[in-house]
């Protein structure tokens, strides 16, 4: 991405978190924007994505669950959460907030407008 699109994404609410090494691999770090706190996941394939830190269940942070796949797993009662979607899989109900994220080289953009 050039320095002119870089322009262009900030002025749509893209804000800098970060860079993917600041995030572990399969797992994850927290940003404070505003009243919320975002979890931001790294894969195993160095895809990121950015979840509020609510577990849809109890509320807990799942920046501090495991990440598999395109997933996390809550550490309190293990519900798996769709780190593309915010849903909770498989036979659990419910959803955190899912926001767009996108890369510029290694540099991670977080925008707060929903998925
Ligand atoms: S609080 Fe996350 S599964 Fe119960």
């Amino acid at each position: 991405m050039s320095d002119s699109n870089t322009t262009s994404v900030m002025t749509e609410n893209w804000v800098q978190i970060g860079t993917v090494n600041d995030i572990p691999l399969r797992g994850a770090r927290h940003v404070h924007m505003g009243d919320k706190t975002i979890a931001i996941f790294r894969n195993a394939d160095n895809k990121i994505f950015a979840l509020e830190d609510k577990c849809p269940h109890g509320g807990c942070p799942i920046s501090n669950g495991i990440v598999h796949d395109n997933s996390v797993t809550c550490p309190i009662h293990n519900w798996v959460i769709s780190l593309e979607t915010g849903e909770a899989l498989g036979a659990d109900e419910g959803q955190t907030l899912a926001f767009p994220v996108q890369m510029n080289g290694d540099k991670i953009l977080l925008s707060l407008s929903l998925k």
